[in-house]
């Protein structure tokens, strides 16, 4: 069964599915036959969720979210692809306030407590020449989830197992979806990230640690200084030189497994 609405106040429109293929192909699928800026998809369950780097995303857990914004700007890819950590910072300020625990964000856009995973982000865009049709923002959150797999117990946890308490994965939704909508007001205004700037390298859980930069040209690491206002990770290398790093290029060392 599908059910639509619109979050009070909000005016995006929301479309629930009880189980789909990947809330990431649902919106791209409705992209191609024109639906609007701002319709979400979500699902109770996906048979086929998608992750970063063509892994996928376990997504048999119906206390679990997933979702996927569309989006239709009219701005660069360049800028679209801040898109992601301002959707990453929305989730750790969400979660913080509504378990109250201590949500970081990995850069570039994954969200961890207690240094294990909770949340990943898969952004697409559609091109035409240079110039985008759409993007989508598929966001996946552990939300109830009470038992992962042994060969990922090190690497990620749920908001369930951390907070000791139940969260309704709704109410979350509404939650992101309202405070993002908020966060992309003031963004399209700047068209950069300055308006998050402080508060995403004040939950950077990379910051002043070391890294290991995945660079096609060669691997180096340094101590990453933060994020940039256009989203490049800022890594400081041992002859005093700092480094630019384009997202999908870098990964922690030695902390999260999971990288
Ligand atoms: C990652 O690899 O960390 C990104 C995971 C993104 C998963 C979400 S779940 C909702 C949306 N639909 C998908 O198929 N993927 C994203």
């Amino acid at each position: 069964m599908v059910k639509e609405y619109e979050v009070p106040g909000m005016g995006w429109k929301v479309i629930h599915h009880a189980c789909v293929d990947s809330t990431n192909e649902v919106a791209k699928r409705a992209g191609d036959l024109g639906a609007v800026h701002g319709t979400v998809f979500w699902a109770d369950r996906q048979n086929a969720g998608k992750g970063r780097r063509g892994r996928s995303w376990y997504s048999e857990e119906t206390g679990n979210l997933y979702f996927s914004i569309l989006l239709r700007p009219d701005f660069s890819p360049r800028v679209t692809s801040m898109l992601t950590l301002l959707m990453a910072y929305v989730v750790a300020k969400v979660i913080g306030e509504e378990t109250k625990l201590n949500a970081l964000i990995k850069w570039p856009n994954d969200i961890v407590v207690n240094e294990k995973k909770v949340c990943g982000i898969l952004s697409e865009m559609k091109l035409n020449g240079s110039k985008q049709e759409y993007c989508v923002i598929g966001v996946g959150i552990n939300v109830m989830q009470k038992q992962f797999p042994q060969d990922l117990r090190d690497l990620a946890t749920s908001l369930y197992r951390e907070a000791v308490k139940s969260i309704e994965k709704e109410m979350l939704l509404h939650r992101i979806l309202t405070c993002f909508q908020q966060e992309y007001e003031r963004f399209l205004v700047t068209k950069n990230l300055t308006t998050i700037l402080e508060p995403y390298n004040d939950m950077l859980v990379n910051m002043d640690r070391q890294v290991r930069v995945l660079d096609p040209k060669g691997e180096y690491e340094g101590i990453a200084r933060g994020v940039t206002e256009t989203g490049e990770l800022l890594v400081e290398t041992g002859d005093g030189q700092y480094q630019k790093v384009y997202a999908g290029e870098v990964s922690v060392r030695g902390l999260y497994g999971y990288v």
